[in-house]
């Protein structure tokens, strides 16, 4: 329930008896009272305390009442105008209803029709207030409704990709499987060599497809510590340097203008270039030219932002493709792919207030820029 003393009234009225008379009353019952003793004094102080109702003779030197009432309604058009009106204001008062007053007190002013009033003019405010509340609340819940049916769009979509793509593997896991055997069976190590290359390929996809789930339903505050520079080069080093195994992409990592500490979410930010380096691996394979293929590496600090380049000099992408890259589970890696790194990678950055930005030449190279704000 509304407190009366919150609520606060202006009376305008030429006459100071009948001020006086309503301050008191209206004063007793609790409510904050203004006094004006004519339209334009009225307005100034209208502007300036915005009470809630307004109590106003209808006939006043100056400005009179139903131009007062005119200007509030045009200032404010919830204020609720009681108007004062005298025997034979007939005209003046079909005018203010027009212009909608809310009620009349006619004079001599009764104190107890005076209280009645005002108290219907309360309920109307606290009536429009509930309603206020009821209505934002339900915007709440429509909100919260559609982001609930988004979600379940998004699980049902998941489920979807990541059953396709469990499929997917388990048929290069079965292919495996089947290349080995076939090589111990004829005793040929080769054969045998490139099944277990299979399987071990199938199970690099399963390991990350599960981080990657992990990463996705894993919805929790950021972990932020300070962190040795080297060491985390060192350790993003360790896990490209697996990945490459086979390969003859050279990895050039570049610290010469590195901050010495950094400060983030390690685990999280650890995922989220992995995401972006093993996409320059993949473009570096798919890359049908025979050139030396490289990815590079830096971290730089730009005034208070950490900057990241991670640039391929693989397959690249037109700008279609570009267009779509933070999309979940857009990919272009058919049953290689699921889209969910990028996505992830994204939400990562997002989270840390920062920005992902991509520049790419189909043919010939891409270069992913992550600014971080740096608070190390
Ligand atoms: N360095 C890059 N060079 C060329 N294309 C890229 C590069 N990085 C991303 N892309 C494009 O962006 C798409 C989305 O990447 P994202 O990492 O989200 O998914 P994905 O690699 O296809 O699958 P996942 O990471 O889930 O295994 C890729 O399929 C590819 O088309
Ligand atoms: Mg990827």
């Amino acid at each position: 329930m509304i407190d009366i003393n919150q609520i606060s009234i202006l009376i305008v009225d030429d006459e100071e008896d009948i001020r006086d008379v309503l301050e008191i009353a209206l004063k007793d019952i609790g409510y904050t009272v203004f006094l004006a003793e004519n339209g334009e004094k009225a307005l100034d102080l209208f502007k300036s305390e915005k009470p809630d109702i307004v109590i106003t003779d209808i006939k006043m030197p100056v400005m009179d009442g139903i131009e007062l009432l005119r200007r509030i309604k045009r200032e404010k058009l919830e204020t609720e105008v009681l108007m004062i009106t005298g025997h034979g204001d007939m005209d003046l008062t079909i005018s203010s209803l027009k212009n909608e007053a809310m009620d009349f007190i006619t004079k001599p002013v009764n104190v107890d029709i005076l209280e009645i009033a005002v108290g219907k003019a309360v309920e109307k405010i606290v009536a429009r207030q509930k309603l206020a509340e009821y209505t934002e609340k339900l915007e709440l819940l429509i909100l919260e409704k559609s982001k609930l049916a988004d979600h379940l769009s998004s699980l049902g979509l998941m489920i979807g990709t990541i059953s396709h793509n469990i499929k997917g593997l388990l048929t290069n896991l079965d292919g495996g499987i089947y290349v080995a055997q076939s090589g111990l069976k004829s005793g040929n190590n080769k054969t045998v060599e490139e099944g277990i290359g299979l399987l071990e390929q199938a199970a690099d996809r399963i390991k990350k497809m599960i981080m990657d789930i992990l990463l996705y339903s894993k919805e929790r505050k950021l972990d932020k510590t300070v962190v040795d520079t080297k060491i985390f080069i060192q350790q993003i080093k360790d896990i490209i340097k697996l990945k490459l195994k086979g390969t003859s992409i050279d990895f050039i990592c570049n610290d010469s203008h590195s901050p010495p500490t950094l400060y983030f979410d390690r685990e999280f930010i650890v995922a989220a270039l992995i995401n972006i380096l093993d996409n320059a691996i993949d473009a570096c394979k798919a890359d049908a030219q025979n050139k030396e293929h490289e990815i590079r590496f830096e971290i730089l600090k730009s005034s208070d932002q950490l900057v990241i380049h991670i640039k391929d000099n693989g397959c690249g992408m037109d700008s279609q493709t570009k267009e779509k890259i933070f999309d979940l589970f857009f990919s272009s890696k058919k049953t290689k792919g699921t889209g969910f790194g990028l996505y992830i990678s994204n939400s990562i950055v997002k989270q840390h207030g920062g920005l992902i930005q991509v520049s790419s030449i189909k043919g010939k190279e891409t270069e992913f820029k992550i600014s971080l704000p740096d608070m190390a």
